[in-house]
């Protein structure tokens, strides 16, 4: 699988513009810190472990331009206001200072660089753990005489991470593996990550697949036409709660009153132990006009934005939900499945940890 974030021939850091997606594949070049903050801010580039990625590269190219203390804790600041709600971004940016402070300014920049590759090349790996595991969880669920049925929400797809997705990495596991497989994929307004993103990674990956309106789950839940549920996720609370993609919450409702399995695959990096509850977790605010308006494409083929409501009307849009721990069968992470309680993520913490050293 290619990787979303890639160096080309001349060390020059390339993504996807994931706003012109799926109608174009376009890279874009990040050469410096508000590059990097600007394709956050206005999600060029989102999905949790990327944002967290870009970010870290945004630290390393501000410390070509100053290595001192000041400058780069400043640009750690600047680069973490770009997004609140996944905490991939403070876990990466945090990991970035820890790694060159202890340095002599001179040497930081190297290795800022150097730390990033290494970030991406664990990205990668955790996401194809996760992806064994998921699909290990996924496979028994297939009831006889169909294939196996499972719904997502958003994109939790590769191109949300550097390699591989999270949600998405089980999927493509198994169809790899070569199970029968059918996904549901939410739209999921206001953005439709779903119906944009989703559908064109599992296209691409040749994963059948069917986008329904978000309003249709719990429908199809209650049909028994879904035999589990697996979403990615931008923040796991100490005590199991857990941030994802608005919408969320509702198919994790929907889910356990029908009795249908409700997993979040997460690295271990987005778990943030001093978040004690989901009510601690920041839930990022949008501009409306993503609620007013949509984007897509028109007859002639150009991509155009449209209004769907009166002029003038007042909208909401927070970008993220909070789904309780009793609604989550299981975080599925790098290092196998865990229960979504608050003894069992101290644990798995520990492992990881232990891991690492
Ligand atoms: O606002 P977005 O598109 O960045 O939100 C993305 C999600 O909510 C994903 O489910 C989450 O980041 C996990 S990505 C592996």
């Amino acid at each position: 699988m290619a990787r979303t974030l890639w160096l080309d021939e001349h060390g020059r850091l390339l993504t996807w513009d994931q706003t012109r997606l799926p109608f174009a594949s376009v890279p874009i070049t990040l050469t410096d810190e508000s590059g990097c903050a600007h394709a956050i801010r206005t999600m060029q580039v989102r999905g949790a472990p990327l944002i967290g990625a870009v970010g870290a590269y945004g630290l390393a190219l501000a410390a070509r331009v100053d290595a001192s203390d000041a400058g780069l804790r400043a640009a750690h600041a600047r680069l973490l206001a770009t997004r609140p709600t996944a905490v991939n971004l403070r876990w990466a940016l945090d990991r970035l200072l820890a790694a060159v402070l202890p340095k002599a300014p001179a040497d930081r920049a190297a290795c800022a660089w150097a730390e990033c590759a290494r970030l991406c090349d664990e990205d990668a790996a955790c996401n194809a753990a996760i992806g064994r595991h998921a699909a290990d969880r996924l496979r028994p669920l297939a009831r006889p005489g169909r294939p196996l049925q499972v719904l997502t929400h958003c994109n939790a797809g590769a191109i949300a991470t550097v390699e591989h997705g999270t949600a998405l990495a089980g999927l493509f596991a198994l169809a790899a593996a070569g199970a029968a497989l059918h996904v549901w994929v939410d739209e999921t307004r206001p953005r439709n990550q779903g119906a944009s993103l989703t559908a064109w990674e599992l296209k691409s990956a040749g994963v059948p697949h069917t986008v329904i309106a978000d309003n249709a789950a719990g429908l199809l839940m209650r049909q028994g036409q879904v035999d589990a549920v697996i979403v990615g996720c931008d923040r796991v609370a100490a005590n199991g709660d857990v941030a994802n993609k608005i919408g969320t919450y509702g198919k994790a409702l929907a889910a356990g009153d029908n009795g249908v399995p409700f997993f979040v695959a997460c690295p271990v990096s987005t778990i943030d132990a001093d978040c004690p509850d989901g009510a601690a977790i920041p839930i990022e605010l949008r501009d409306p006009r993503e609620v007013t308006h949509v984007r897509g494409r028109g007859p002639d083929g150009r991509v155009v934005e449209v209004q769907l409501t009166p002029d003038g009307v007042a909208a909401l849009n927070p970008a993220f939900d909070v789904t309780p721990a009793r609604w989550v069968s299981a975080l599925v992470t790098e290092h196998g499945s865990v229960d979504a309680t608050a003894p069992a993520i101290a644990a798995l913490l520990a492992r990881a940890a232990g891991a690492r050293s």
